[in-house]
């Protein structure tokens, strides 16, 4: 990590938690990181807790996002939800373009580039997903699709919209199977966004973008994803259903700092 960009960590809990065993989880949560200053907690519950959870928030640093969002402001869009539906609730971040809306509900990069942009138009923050399948790693393809990704997930991008949005290296074959990437793997890659970021936008700009590792992060790997250079966070899905576990990683942030 690095002093200029401020650490995000983010719990993408998938479709886990009833709103019920979502206020539960947060409330436990609060307590968990009272106190934490100079880290960026964000949970990103579904979309039938955000309400509940939203009240509970209210008196909290702890920061609400949603799993995705759709480009329209309304309109015949069945199982859609439109930004200005989000930030009625508080919703500050939307995640797009994560792994599973690419592999099992078919988005591609141009709809993840009307989703972020369309959450920037309506002042939330996107984390824009990428990552390379293992055949692609195995092929020596990483960066190629990486930068496919990015280059299509963020086409038309401001410097203020790259600014805004957060992105998320996450390799697909890390993803829920317990097998991080090692941090040195995950500092390769994130140093690679950065300098297309750099070549895309200019290095100033890249330099303040933060970019968060995710895929199999926990408690007992944290700290050393974290303590590489351009890891700037972590998307956390199945530890960041357990507030001791979820705790525990964004104390691990900090202590990078
Ligand atoms: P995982 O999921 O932490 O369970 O691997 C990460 C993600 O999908 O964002």
């Amino acid at each position: 990590m690095n002093p200029q960009r401020k650490p995000i960590i983010a719990g993408n809990w998938k479709m886990y938690k009833s709103a019920a065993d979502a206020l539960a989880l947060v409330n436990a949560l609060k307590k968990e990181v009272a106190g934490i200053e100079n880290v960026e907690v964000v949970v990103c519950p579904p979309y039938t807790a955000l309400y509940a959870v939203s009240t509970i928030l209210q008196d909290s640093e702890i920061k609400l996002g949603a799993q995705n969002v759709h480009w329209e402001k309304e309109g015949a869009f069945t199982g859609e939800i439109a930004p200005a539906m989000l930030k009625e609730l508080f919703v500050r971040y939307a995640i797009v373009g994560h792994s599973e809306r690419r592999q099992f509900f078919g988005e591609t990069d141009a709809g993840v580039n009307k989703r972020a942009k369309a959450a920037l138009a309506n002042g939330l923050r996107p984390i824009v997903c990428v990552g390379e399948m293992l055949q692609q790693r195995d092929a020596g393809m990483t960066q190629a699709v990486v930068i496919e990704q990015l280059e299509g997930s963020l086409a038309g991008f401001s410097k203020d919209d790259i600014l805004e949005s957060v992105i998320a290296y996450e390799p697909v074959w890390a993803i829920g199977t317990g097998r991080n990437a090692t941090p040195q793997q995950a500092q390769e890659v994130h140093a690679f966004i950065r300098e297309m970021l750099g070549r895309t936008f200019d290095p100033a700009t890249a330099a303040k973008v933060r970019i968060q590792y995710g895929g199999s992060v926990k408690a007992a790997n944290a700290a050393d994803l974290l303590s590489q250079p351009d890891v700037d966070g972590a998307l956390v899905g199945g530890a960041s259903l357990d507030a001791k576990g979820f705790g525990d990683i964004v104390k691990s942030a900090r202590g990078n700092i």
